[in-house]
């Protein structure tokens, strides 16, 4: 519980879902909350509601993708408060469908947030960390960092990268006092399904496919407030990756193993996207 007190955090995506959960918990445990965010009407909100529990939060609307954003975002955290403990990296968005029908631009705006935005944060936090010889940069890939995700080709692209960089940076920064983890969810019940964009299939019926494959056992899906206990304890215990829920996990050690394993899984959901794709 004491780990997190007074402890100065920011967390990008804040503003909603797994960021706002913990967002939420962090002031509860007496951290002080930086929620960034790119919907700046939202990351108010959270960090109101922190302040109004009597925690101590404010709110700062950035475009994770823009270098000078983040370099500002966090050189006045530090100008503000003196010090930098905990850079979530956190905010991330979707662009699916067919890889024949994704346009370069969506490829480029789905590396801009999910993996540039994540670099961008951890490159400006690990410059103040290793001056401080201390804190915990944490970034969020997903279980489409372990696995591979047809459907999906940008985000499990950028998530992949994000599990190599997080994992390499974690070696380095280890002798200078700073800790790095990766974050891999599988699926938490968030916005993120809603603002996904679909390309060229109808987001209902995609939907109703994806919950169809990850709704059955042994899945199960996780709340944002179960995600963010289970994240923070893995930043307390300096786990490298925090894989969860636990069917995740072991699917992770199986498919090291036996990577063959998921071919007749992954070929189904390419057809099954198929079967719904508009002609183009
Ligand atoms: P969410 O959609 O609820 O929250 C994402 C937040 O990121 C939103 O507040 C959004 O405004 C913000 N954001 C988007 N683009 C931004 C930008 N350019 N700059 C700053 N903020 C931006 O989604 P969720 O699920 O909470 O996602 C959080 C992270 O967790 C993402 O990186 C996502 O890829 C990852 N994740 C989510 C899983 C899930 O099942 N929900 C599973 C695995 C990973």
């Amino acid at each position: 519980m004491a780990m997190f007190k007074d402890q100065v955090a920011i967390i990008t995506g804040g503003a909603s879902g797994i960021g706002e959960a913990v967002c939420q918990e962090l002031g509860l445990r007496g951290s002080v909350v930086v929620v960034a965010d790119i919907n700046e009407d939202c990351a108010r909100q959270v960090a109101s509601a922190i302040t109004d529990h009597g925690g101590r939060a404010h709110a700062v609307c950035i475009d994770v993708s823009e270098e000078e954003q983040v370099k500002r975002l966090v050189d006045e955290t530090v100008a503000k408060h003196g010090h930098l403990d905990y850079m979530f990296n956190n905010a991330g968005i979707s662009i699916g469908g067919d890889a024949r029908d994704l346009k370069l631009e969506q490829w480029r705006r789905v590396i801009g947030v999910d993996l540039l935005g994540v670099i961008y944060g951890a490159h400006m936090a690990y410059a103040v960390m290793a001056k401080q010889g201390a804190g915990h940069i944490v970034n969020t890939a997903s279980a489409a960092g372990l696995f591979p995700f047809p459907t999906n080709a940008p985000y499990a692209t950028t998530k992949h990268a994000v599990v190599g960089f997080s994992l390499s940076l974690r070696l380095e920064a280890a002798d200078l006092g700073v800790k790095v983890s990766v974050v891999c969810p599988g699926v938490v019940r968030t916005n993120i399904y809603q603002t996904a964009t679909i390309v060229n299939a109808p987001r209902d019926q995609a939907t109703a496919q994806f919950n169809k494959t990850f709704g059955q056992f042994p899945f199960k899906t996780v709340d944002p407030p179960q995600a963010a206990s289970t994240i923070l304890r893995g930043v307390e215990r300096n786990e490298a990756v925090i894989v969860f829920p636990g069917a995740f996990l072991w699917l992770w050690r199986l498919y090291r193993l036996h990577p063959e394993l998921l071919q007749r899984s992954g070929l189904k959901m390419v057809r099954d996207l198929r079967k719904i794709r508009s002609a183009v």
